[in-house]
């Protein structure tokens, strides 16, 4: 190994790696200092944005010091290791069962579930259940199961058109429009036919926060089983709703109440409160979890069901999952999301009041809303100008285009989640203010088009 003469007793920006250029594109020859390599990287995630700040993530960035020592302790568990952290492998079980419960499963202990790295993974695991329900039944009827097709609105997390891409499944998009600014359930019998596999109902469209009528859904899946015989399931993507809806509105039926609805998912890293990493995903009868799809690990000198895209997963957030779900408990949690709602509707109030913008949606389903320009304000800015100009006060809040059939309005949103107080969405809100009397004073249109969207859903 070289020893270097800069290294213990050197100050740190003076050490080789600080005061030095690194090529970034070849594999480092050389160790650095632990505090060199550490501050290195410090300094790096520095620039980045501030989480707490960033107001176009779903995704938790706040716990409190309780979670925090939780995951300094849990940080080396290995989620597929049932064997060796049987009790960890028991609270996984508990967290989904304790959904189950939550989205009123006819039986908690006839239900499925598990844990995934986040709601895409459990989408996927849902979409991958009906997939292979569906061939199940189309060989045992003796039919083709060469076309199979997924329906959903056109404003569905990419998550989904990952799914139709990688498993060879035709998505359908019904598209959004004035009339149905979001998907439920009209014209379904133009898109579904003997080689869908199922439907998907969006609990918090990522644009906009506003649940998609599930019930709606359901009741036209309902009559197009009466006239074709066609039974269709549906799958929730309730990544973020389905841990909202539950604790704000208890009396909306979009969950397990209805039979069509198969599964359900939702990340437990964003209103479930745990930090990035953690999905989940139920399914109302185990039954509907072809056993054809599940691997059995070793567990206790037995085995245990696993269905999961990955094999090795941090275990430490299934951890602070539990802790969350005993700290807060249902009131808990309905306090806790209660409080994200009145920090959403007073900021869609003070913005929706604001002279050249007019809401979209204003947080009364997600905490969570969007605004788009009054359509003839002024040539001079756009929402993307305002996005550019929030960033130099640390806010990031994006701006984009709906999805089809509306992809010609932009609008910019914000989500609202723990750790945005009211005090800091005043100062944001004067922040805005602030800007958008800048960019009115503009005599000439901006010289560049702003950004653009640099957010993707
Ligand atoms: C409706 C919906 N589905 C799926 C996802 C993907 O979630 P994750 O980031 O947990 O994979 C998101 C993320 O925003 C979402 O809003």
């Amino acid at each position: 190994m070289t020893h270097r003469p800069d290294d213990a007793l050197t100050p740190v920006f003076d050490r080789a790696g600080e005061a030095t250029r690194r090529p970034r594109d070849r594999f480092p020859r050389t160790p650095e200092l632990p505090e060199t390599a550490y501050q290195i990287v410090h300094d790096e995630m520095m620039l980045d944005g501030n989480a707490r700040m960033n107001l176009a993530t779903f995704v938790g960035t706040w716990m409190d010091e309780h979670a925090d020592r939780l995951y300094a302790d849990a940080y080396d568990k290995n989620m597929i290791d049932k064997d060796e952290y049987p009790r960890t492998a028991e609270i996984e079980r508990t967290c989904w069962r304790m959904l189950a419960d939550l989205w009123h499963a006819p039986s908690v202990e006839g239900a499925a579930g598990t844990s995934t790295i986040g709601s895409s993974e459990a989408c996927m695991l849902g979409g991958l259940a009906l997939k292979r329900r569906w061939q199940h039944a189309r060989r045992a009827a003796g039919k083709s199961t060469e076309k199979p097709n997924l329906v959903m609105s056109s404003a569905v997390q990419v998550c989904w058109e990952k799914f139709c891409n990688y498993w060879d499944v035709e998505a359908r998009y019904v598209p959004v429009t004035d009339e149905h600014p979001v998907f439920d359930g009209h014209d379904l019998a133009d898109y579904v036919d003997e080689n869908t596999i199922g439907v998907v109902a969006i609990l918090g469209v990522t644009y906009t926060g506003a649940y998609e009528p599930v019930a709606s859904i359901s009741q036209a899946l309902d009559a197009i089983e009466q006239t074709t015989g066609l039974d269709i399931a549906i799958h929730v993507d309730g990544a973020s709703g389905a841990m909202v809806a539950p604790f704000l509105r208890p009396e909306l039926v979009w969950d397990f109440r209805l039979e069509r609805v198969h599964s359900i998912s939702t990340s437990g890293h964003k209103y479930g409160g745990v930090y990035p990493g953690v999905g989940w995903v139920v399914w109302r009868e185990e039954k509907w979890l072809p056993e054809d799809l599940v691997f059995r690990v070793s567990y206790l000198g037995g085995d245990m069901p696993t269905f999961a895209l990955n094999f090795s997963r941090p275990g430490a957030q299934v951890l602070l999952q539990f802790y969350l779900f005993l700290r807060l408990g249902f009131e808990g949690y309905a306090t806790v999301q209660r409080g994200l709602q009145k920090v959403a509707r007073h900021l869609s109030h003070g913005i929706g009041a604001m002279k050249p913008f007019e809401l979209v949606s204003d947080g009364s389903d997600l905490p969570v809303f969007a605004w788009r320009m009054r359509p003839g304000y002024t040539e001079n800015w756009n929402l993307y100008h305002l996005s550019d100009r929030l960033r130099m006060h640390g806010w990031l809040v994006p701006a984009y285009p709906l999805p089809d059939d509306m992809s010609d309005r932009t609008v910019q949103r914000i989500v609202v989640r723990a750790g945005l107080s009211l005090d800091l969405a005043d100062d944001l809100l004067d922040d805005i203010r602030t800007e958008v009397s800048y960019l009115d004073k503009l005599q000439s249109p901006m010289p560049v088009e702003g950004t653009g969207p640099g957010f993707h859903h």
